[in-house]
Parts: structure tokens; C-alpha cells; sequence
């Protein structure tokens, strides 16, 4: 990042190629979700009821890139990555192409980031790092975010509690073994709590067509 102005190029990762991007390119291929999640829509309107103005958010593990649609549409300028290539090209080619909105999208590992400049308002994990496995990749994650964002910004993160859908079945129903870790309360205070001021841990019910899961959604900012 250069100047606040211009879109962020997060680096490319040598990690891509690994298991979990080919198994995310799968899921891609048949899931193409083109709405914004309710959570993240009603924590942007929480807190830019205004719009972004010309903020900067970034998107990570973005998918096929609605959420980073709707901050586009609301005045953030934003990035957007993920592993998966086959996500990234859709979002390019189904929002970046099509429609009149300031999003950069691009593929990368979030594990393979290094600290950043901090010039980011807000940052946006939309259940994808409850896809990192072990607790010192998310440890190093969450301290890359934190160096992303200028002091007083903002991170919103969403991820399956405990209480959702865990049963083999529904992963044989997805047709595989997605990586994801089920949080607590107490797993967000441990992980997050370290680095930002935890402000709010909301809930809700997710209900896909898999199964059903039961959301923590926690509301952060670096003081
Ligand atoms: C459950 S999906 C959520 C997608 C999107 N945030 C949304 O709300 O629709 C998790 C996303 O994280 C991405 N992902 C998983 N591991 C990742 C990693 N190490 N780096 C970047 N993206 C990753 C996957 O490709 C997938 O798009």
C-alpha cells in the first residue's frame, strides 16, 4: 500500500496450491453466494450510518465477493482476497466487470500476509478465520490484521460457535471435509482479546442449506 488512496496489493502467497485452496476452488464451483450476509450488513450500518466516505476496508477470505459488494455500493473503497482462485474469478467477473463499484479483488492466503502499513478503517472476516486450524496460524493472522488497521479502526469477525451443525453428515452432504474450527465466548476473549477491545459478541442463526449454524459475531476495535 502506497498511499490511502489507492487499492491495497495484499502479496501473492506461495501457499496457494495447497489442499485448502483446491478443496475452497471445489466449493466455489457450486456455491456462488451473491447476497450479503445479515450480520455484516447490520454491523456497517451500526457503525457508517453515514457510508464509508471513502474508508478503506478490506475483505478477507472474501469468497465470490458480496459482502465486499455491499461496502463497495456503501462508499468503502475496498479489497477483497481469498485462497481460491476459481472465488476470485467469479467476483471479478460477476461484480468487478459488471457493476460500478471500487473493489479490488485478488487471490492470496491470508496465512502468507505479512504485517502491513496500518491504513485500513475496517477490517472484515466473514467466517474465514475460523477456517485457520491451529492456534498460532491464528495468532499470527490476527496480528497481521491488527498491523493492517490505523488506530481506532474497526474488525468485524463471524464464525460458527460451537452450537452449530457438526455432524459428519453434513460435511458428506457438502461433499467434503471443509477445515473449520467451532468457537466459544472464551475462544474469542482468548484470540482476539489479546490484541483489540472487544466490544460486542452478537449471535445468530445461520441457516444453510447444509444445516444449520449458530454465529458468534464479534464486534472489535485497535484502540
Ligand atoms: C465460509 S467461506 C466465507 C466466504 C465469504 N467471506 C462470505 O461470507 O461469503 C470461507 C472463505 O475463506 C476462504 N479461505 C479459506 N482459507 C483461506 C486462507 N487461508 N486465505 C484466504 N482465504 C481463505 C475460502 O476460500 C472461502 O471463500
Amino acid at each position: 500500500m502506497t498511499s490511502p488512496d489507492e487499492h491495497r496489493k495484499v502479496q501473492s502467497s506461495e501457499a496457494i496450491g495447497d489442499p485448502a485452496s483446491a478443496m475452497w476452488d471445489h466449493h466455489h464451483t457450486v456455491n456462488a453466494s451473491a447476497w450479503p450476509s445479515n450480520e455484516v450488513v447490520r454491523l456497517v450500518m451500526k457503525y457508517y450510518p453515514d457510508g464509508g466516505n471513502g474508508r478503506h476496508a478490506v475483505d478477507v477470505g472474501c469468497g465470490t465477493g458480496a459482502n465486499a459488494w455491499m461496502l463497495s455500493e456503501h462508499g468503502f473503497k475496498v479489497n477483497a482476497f481469498d485462497i481460491s482462485e476459481v472465488a476470485i474469478k467469479t467476483a471479478y467477473e460477476q461484480i468487478a466487470l459488471k457493476r460500478d463499484v471500487d473493489v479490488f479483488f485478488q487471490v492470496a492466503d491470508i496465512r502468507s500476509l505479512a504485517p502491513e502499513d496500518a491504513d485500513s478503517d475496517l477490517v472484515l472476516d466473514a467466517t474465514t478465520l475460523c477456517c485457520l486450524t491451529t492456534e498460532e496460524e491464528r495468532a499470527r493472522v490476527v496480528d497481521m490484521i491488527y498491523s493492517m488497521l490505523v488506530s481506532g479502526g474497526r474488525f468485524f469477525s463471524i464464525m460458527p460457535s460451537v452450537f452449530s451443525a457438526r455432524d459428519p453428515f453434513v460435511r458428506a452432504v457438502e461433499g467434503m471435509d471443509m477445515p473449520c474450527t467451532f468457537w466459544t465466548k472464551k475462544d474469542i476473549e482468548r484470540i482476539y482479546g489479546r490484541r483489540f477491545k472487544i466490544e460486542n459478541i452478537g449471535e445468530s442463526i445461520y441457516d444453510a442449506r447444509c444445516g444449520r449454524a449458530h454465529l458468534l459475531i464479534a464486534d472489535m476495535v485497535k484502540e
